[in-house]
């Protein structure tokens, strides 16, 4: 008999909240040395209920520090997604002339007993690293009537116009705006209309510039657009990216239009976006997302709490195979988390499985390196009757995840389905894969962080074994590394 705890299903090194509701990252800012997490919140129960901004303090990005609620709803709404700045050159006149942070966010508005919600953007701000929150009192500082879905601001800074940069979900696209001073906002341009998926509402864009493969003389500017859920897609709410050029007003997308690119092959990764304000000698851009789905987020079997975000990840632009295409690794502070468990080199699976029988394990990374003939999977939280599959087929290429026999599954009918991916591999029968699996969740990053599934898992907490099956005998891990993350 599974009894599920408060602690049951709960991750070790992903960020979940203390108790309760939560569901997209916001305001992700870097200031004083650490990097703040907001998050969609209900504090007062496990469902989706009047949105506050929850909060979380990290100086390293993997260790969390839970704060106060910095957002709460007021007479302009309940606190919608949204993000936030580092006003450096002050210029909100927030601050007397010095540095502090500005968050910008959708205030949604439900008239009560009628149908009608009304979404306009509004300010807060803080003097003291984000510890407490003023709200403006000229809010909301940005409306339009026409639209019903206007919602979730990222502003970023552009300095070549030096202008702030607001995107915004408008519905079936989004709209680009610009402002000297984050208070008055004037329209710029909209982009998506016939371009990307258009399977469901388009929420929590983000707009940031990347080099290509490390080459800062070559740029170029990516888009993230999440995609709400439909009842007729089974897949549920999804993320996808643009290419392209953005001169501080238009932007002006590289692909056939036609063409949707996925930011994530898995279930689980949503309302994603970056963290602003990395300084430049650290230069990375940040990403990080909720690890749920629209379809069943309501529905998934924890107590005491719901909702955690995805392992924060570093994006790249790298060619491959002729194509720019965005890269997800985990960010490298993880690195700093490691405890060697099982180091194996040029392995038979048979003598691998024999060392990985003696382990049990529910919170771990693996990393491994095999080269097969036929199809092969890593068997993961297995027990007799409980497994998540990561599989592969060299005849296909393609990657996939089976949360079929999982564990939980049964509280939404599309919980347990998945699409496979094609990777890119230097040698069809030789993969590398990078997993992260904690409590209830499972992270495969593969081909170096070209392909990625995010899934969450619930077996039961005796699901602890792992092993490796192929068809193929003579089958070779060229390594297996497994890793404890305290
Ligand atoms: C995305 C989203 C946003 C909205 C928020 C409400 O998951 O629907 O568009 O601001 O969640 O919690």
């Amino acid at each position: 008999m599974n009894v599920i705890s408060e602690q049951h299903f709960r991750p070790s090194y992903h960020f979940t909240p203390r108790e309760n509701w939560l569901n997209d990252p916001n305001g992700m800012v870097f200031f004083n040395g650490e990097y703040h997490l907001f998050f969609q919140h209900h504090p007062y129960g496990t469902f989706n209920g009047p949105m506050h901004w929850g909060h979380a303090i990290s100086s390293d990005l993997v260790r969390w520090e839970e704060q106060q609620v910095a957002l709460k709803p007021d007479e302009l709404g309940v606190i919608f997604s949204g993000s936030a700045v580092v006003d450096w050159k002050d210029t909100t006149g927030f601050f007397d002339g010095k540095p502090g942070l500005v968050a910008i966010f959708t205030h949604h508005y439900h008239e009560p007993g009628t149908e009608h919600a009304l979404q306009r953007q509004s300010l807060a701000y803080s003097a003291d690293s984000g510890r407490t929150w003023v709200k403006y009192e000229g809010n909301p500082v940005l409306s339009d009537d026409r639209f019903i879905d206007f919602r979730d601001p990222k502003v970023i800074w552009h300095e070549e116009t030096l202008k702030w940069v607001m995107i915004l979900a408008c519905g079936q696209t989004v709209c680009i705006y610009t402002s000297p001073n984050l208070k008055d906002w004037e329209f710029a341009s909209e982009f998506g209309q016939n371009i990307g998926s258009h399977d469901g509402v388009w929420e929590c864009p983000d707009l940031f510039q990347l080099s290509v493969d490390g080459d800062s003389s070559r740029t170029k500017w990516v888009m993230i657009v999440s995609i709400g859920s439909e009842p007729e897609f089974m897949e549920g709410s999804r993320t996808q990216y643009f290419t392209g050029e953005f001169d501080g007003r238009t932007f002006v997308h590289d692909e056939d239009s036609k063409r949707v690119r996925w930011l994530d092959s898995g279930r689980d990764n949503y309302a994603g976006v970056t963290w602003s304000d990395i300084p430049s000698e650290d230069g990375r851009r940040i990403f990080i997302g909720w690890m749920s789905n629209w379809k069943y987020a309501g529905l998934t079997p924890t107590e005491g709490w719901r909702g955690a975000m995805t392992t924060p990840r570093e994006l790249t632009l790298e060619s491959r195979n002729g194509e720019i295409k965005l890269i997800q690794r985990p960010v490298r502070e993880f690195s700093t988390l490691r405890k060697p468990l099982l180091s194996l080199k040029d392995s038979t699976l048979a003598d691998a499985n024999a060392r990985l029988a003696e382990l049990a394990l529910d919170s771990y990374e693996l990393v491994c390196d095999i080269q097969t003939n036929e199809s092969f999977s890593l068997r993961l939280r297995t027990s007799a009757e409980q497994e998540t599959v990561v599989g592969y087929r060299p005849d296909l290429t393609e990657l996939f995840v089976d949360r079929t026999r999982s564990g939980k599954t049964d509280f939404h009918k599309d919980f347990s389905g998945g699409n496979p991916i094609k990777l890119t591999t230097t040698s069809p029968n030789r993969v590398e894969l990078r997993i992260y699996v904690d409590g209830s969740s499972l992270e495969v990053f593969a081909s170096d962080g070209e392909a990625v599934f995010t899934n969450l898992i619930f077996p039961d907490s005796d699901a602890m074994g792992l092993g490796i099956v192929s068809e193929d005998h003579n089958a070779i891990l060229h390594s297996l590394d497994i890793y404890l993350l305290s």
